[in-house]
């Protein structure tokens, strides 16, 4: 995302009618709480003071603000601000915004650049009408699983763009007229539904029926299970972002998370570990898991 964001601050800081007072809001949303939580401010900030001093002009003022949920661990979070804040000298303000980024989160016409990496496919909440019909997201009968797709893959694709343009309007108030936001979020290649739902849930599903077959999970617990994920298409984030209208598109950009990484990286033991960083406060509060059981789905993901 470093050269959008980058392109996007240039884009702010030229323009006199989004900058006049030199102060400047920079926000991300699901920000989490590793060293990655501030990568994309610290991107958006250095490009600001490299754009200031080529003019030969002081830096705005600015003021850093980092969104998660609220069991975000923002301890680890305000640290790094510090951090941040005492080596970058344009910092006058660094906080945490705790909240769902599907509600209001700052005042209106406030934001210089948005910024959110990798959380935005995360849905609100499971697909309603699936929870309240008590259809299984994932039947582990595959010919009742085969008939039942395109019910689940509606209702999943009518929470997403609810959601999707509920955070852009929500986004588009809280922006200073013409500013910018930047956006990275799980997608999918294809415009066919059906089967990418199907893929999304395969592998996890997989794992989970074979623990539920050695009863290391409930089935029944199982059948009530909805990862709250979708994986858009462009066509389809193209039409929402197109029919909300807060916004409208400078670019967009599909990548492979996979090209240009070393292969050998990709190991069966990494990628069982990332599906278990992204599912286990789910699972663990779904299935009321202990730490064993989570280490039982790591290693039958591994082996699967
Ligand atoms: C995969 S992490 C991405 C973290 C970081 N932005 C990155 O790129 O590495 C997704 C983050 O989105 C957050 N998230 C999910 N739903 C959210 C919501 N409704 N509001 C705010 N944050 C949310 C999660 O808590 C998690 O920290």
């Amino acid at each position: 995302m470093k050269p959008l964001v980058e392109a996007a601050i240039v884009d702010v800081c030229r323009n006199t009618r989004t900058l006049p007072c030199r102060k400047m809001v920079i926000a991300d949303l699901g920000c989490s709480s590793g060293p990655n939580a501030v990568a994309l401010v610290s991107i958006a900030l250095e490009t600001t003071r490299n754009h200031f001093l080529q003019l030969q002009q002081p830096p705005p003022e600015v003021s850093l603000l980092l969104n998660d949920l609220p069991y975000n661990d923002f301890n680890v979070v305000v640290k790094s601000l510090v951090v941040l804040r005492q080596i970058n000298e344009p910092i006058v303000v660094a906080g945490v915004v705790p909240g769902s980024f599907y509600e209001r989160l700052l005042p209106s016409g406030s934001v210089h650049l948005f910024c959110s990496s990798n959380s935005l496919h995360w849905l609100s909440k499971a697909p309603e009408d699936l929870r309240i019909k008590q259809i299984p997201a994932y039947d582990i009968d595959e010919n009742v699983r085969h008939e039942r797709l395109p019910v689940v893959a509606g209702a999943y694709t009518r929470q997403f763009r609810k959601d999707f343009t509920l955070f852009l309007k929500l986004r588009g108030k809280e922006l200073v007229p013409d500013s910018r936001m930047v956006v990275s979020l799980a997608g999918r290649r294809s415009d066919e539904l059906v089967t990418e739902i199907t893929h999304v849930w395969g592998t996890t599903a997989q794992i989970l029926g074979v623990m539920a077959s050695e009863c290391a999970i409930d089935k029944a617990k199982f059948d009530s299970l909805y990862i709250p994920v979708y994986a858009p298409s462009l066509k389809e984030l193209r039409e929402i972002i197109q029919e909300e209208g807060s916004f409208s598109i400078t670019e967009m950009r599909v990548h492979d998370p996979a090209s240009g990484m070393d292969s050998t990286l990709l190991t069966p033991n990494k990628i069982a570990n990332c599906m278990r960083a992204a599912l286990e406060p789910i699972m663990v509060q779904h299935f009321e898991l202990s730490g064993e059981v989570m280490d039982e789905f790591a290693r039958t993901a591994e082996s699967t």
